[in-house]
């Protein structure tokens, strides 16, 4: 089932990770960020609109990849699948949450943030995972250390990445993408300032080379 998410994880090379709070915001928000060059979003599950967000979105922008994240349990896999999204990411996993989405036609990107929870999700099967929190969970060191024994597994890291440092996470060979929420702050989007989004995204889709 991951099998369908790779190609797309490896030509986004940078996830945007979005909070929405207001479901009018959606759509120019989504398409700033398609027209700076970035596809592949995953609308956090942590307000009020984001299933409406994620259906505005699944509807009227075919070209995006449109996925759930903070995805914490079986409720938060039902109403993912029913608004349309594409895929799902969770900051970590549980065994219900892996329990419910066996089955279930969109791929997760799992969360993990030692050798322990790989080892974990490798035995279900995930070789692509999310690393979250990256930053504070030990980063680019983290990342190449789990490289050693765990070669197979390939991460999205998520948590403290920016302009700054997503191209030296990009280069790491246990890298596919990264995820971050810096091209669509709060505050850009409070303002709805698309074009300093788009901007954004532009130099964000540069970054993987
Ligand atoms: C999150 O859960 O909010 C994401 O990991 C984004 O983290 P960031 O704001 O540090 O990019």
């Amino acid at each position: 089932m991951q099998q369908n998410l790779v190609p797309v994880l490896e030509q986004a090379g940078v996830v945007p990770v979005l909070v929405i709070d207001n479901v009018s915001e959606a759509l120019p928000l989504a398409e700033a960020l398609v027209e700076g060059g970035l596809n592949v979003l995953e609308v956090t599950l942590r307000t009020e609109a984001a299933l409406a967000a994620v259906e505005e979105i699944a509807k009227h922008l075919p070209d995006a990849h449109v996925g759930t994240g903070t995805v914490l349990n079986g409720d938060d896999v039902r109403r993912s699948v029913d608004a349309g999204a594409t895929f799902m990411v969770s900051p970590g996993v549980t065994e219900s949450l892996l329990d419910a989405v066996d089955g279930v036609t969109i791929p997760l990107l799992p969360g993990a943030s030692n050798p322990s929870e790989v080892m974990r999700l490798l035995e279900r099967g995930y070789r692509y995972q999310k690393f979250f929190p990256a930053e504070a969970a030990g980063g680019i060191p983290m990342l190449k250390s789990i490289g050693g024994p765990l070669a197979q597994v390939k991460f999205c890291p998520t948590g403290g990445i920016s302009p700054k440092n997503a191209r030296d996470y990009l280069s790491l060979s246990n890298v596919i993408c990264v995820g971050g929420s810096w091209m669509a702050a709060p505050n850009l989007v409070a303002e709805k300032n698309w074009a300093e989004i788009t901007r954004l995204a532009k130099e964000a889709s540069l970054l993987k080379g």
